[in-house]
């Protein structure tokens, strides 16, 4: 090989690495766009998914915005409702007593004049017999034919019997008007006892005996109460709901024949618990409540009892009357087959 093919063989070869070069440089280039342009991509996408996680925190939030609105629509249905049929049977209460008072008191109010009458009657009679011991056969026949003797012996204590009923209408009248008590919308100082027993006497007709159940014994056992500020008429209402479910769960336990059930009883309990508080338990020996159920006692809406029943709102409404409205307490134990206690204790006076 001589000088001159040497010397061309290096220019090819200086021309291909110039080539060669450009080539690299184009490469490095084009690595280097690619490159910013995947970071722009992966800081698009990181935006992305940062937007994504913002939107689902977003509606997980609002979701549970929504669950709390359903709930509280949820308990607002059934304080309705509640209040209505509590208002409903306030009003018919009230109505009742209101139509029997009127002919209670004509009867009461005359009973004072009949007897009078009587009085003066047996006194003329008396005067006539002083004064002609010996009447016509006819008057004589008559006196023994009603027996007159025994006639005016017995119409005084007719008289005096017809006014204790009188008087005991008189006062079952005073209790329903105590029980409706619908025009009270504030806080008031009130006999808790009074309110207990009002309520029992609207339930009496399903303590008494019947041809399927030996009846209710109400044990009352009662502490020497300070007048108590509650709303009274919604006090009512969750001794109310309390005795219902109390004689409903005695009523079922009669009917499943439980064999602990010897003599179907509630007791009513009640105490100061110290200078600022009282205490109101009221217990059953009926079904008592399953230890599955026990937690749902006080949800809107949970009832076991059939279709038509029960509306399952009774304890809901009593738990926030208690706790809400009064700043108290509402609780309950129970044993299945063995029955069933309801506690409520709530502050003598209430914070306004
Ligand atoms: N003293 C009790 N003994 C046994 N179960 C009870 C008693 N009190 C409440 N329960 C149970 O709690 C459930 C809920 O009671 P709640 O008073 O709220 O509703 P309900 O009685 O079914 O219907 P209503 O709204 O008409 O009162 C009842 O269905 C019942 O299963
Ligand atoms: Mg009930």
């Amino acid at each position: 090989m001589d000088k001159q093919d040497n010397g061309i063989q290096t220019q090819d070869l200086e021309k291909i690495n110039r080539i060669l070069r450009k080539k690299l440089e184009r490469c490095e280039n084009e690595r280097r766009q690619l490159e910013t342009d995947m970071t722009t991509k992966e800081f698009l996408l990181k935006q992305v998914i940062f937007e994504l996680e913002d939107s689902q925190k977003n509606l997980e939030q609002r979701s549970q915005e929504l669950e709390n609105t359903l709930n509280s629509l949820h308990t607002m249905q059934a304080q309705i409702i509640q209040s209505e049929k509590m208002s409903a049977l306030g009003q018919m209460v009230a109505g009742i007593a209101h139509e029997i008072n009127n002919p209670v008191n004509f009867i009461h109010g005359n009973l004072s004049h009949v007897r009078q009458y009587t009085d003066d009657l047996l006194r003329l009679i008396h005067l006539y017999q002083h004064y002609f011991p010996n009447p016509p056969a006819e008057i004589d026949v008559e006196h023994q034919t009603i027996d007159l003797e025994f006639l005016a012996q017995d119409a005084v204590k007719v008289l005096d019997s017809m006014n204790i009923g009188t008087e005991r209408i008189r006062d079952i009248v005073l209790s329903l008007r105590n029980f409706s008590r619908l025009d009270e919308s504030e806080f008031k100082a009130v006999d808790i006892h009074e309110g207990i027993d009002n309520t029992l006497l609207i339930l009496q007709h399903r303590l008494k005996p019947t041809d399927k159940s030996p009846g209710i014994q109400v044990i009352k056992d009662y502490g020497h109460l300070p007048s108590v500020e509650c709303y009274a008429g919604q006090m009512n209402q969750v001794f109310m709901n309390i005795l219902a479910n109390a004689i409903d769960a005695l009523e079922e336990a009669i009917v499943q024949n439980l064999p602990l059930l010897i003599n179907p009883q509630i007791r009513i309990y009640t105490s100061t618990v110290d200078s600022q508080w009282v205490k109101i338990a009221i217990a059953d020996n009926g079904t008592g409540i399953p230890e599955s159920i026990q937690k749902q006692i006080f949800d809107p809406f949970f009832t076991t009892k059939p279709v038509g029943k029960g509306t399952g709102m009774g304890m809901a409404i009593s738990y926030q009357i208690i706790t809400e409205k009064h700043s108290g307490k509402f609780e309950f134990s129970s044993t299945p087959t063995e029955g069933t206690e309801f506690v409520i204790q709530i502050p003598i006076k209430q914070n306004s």
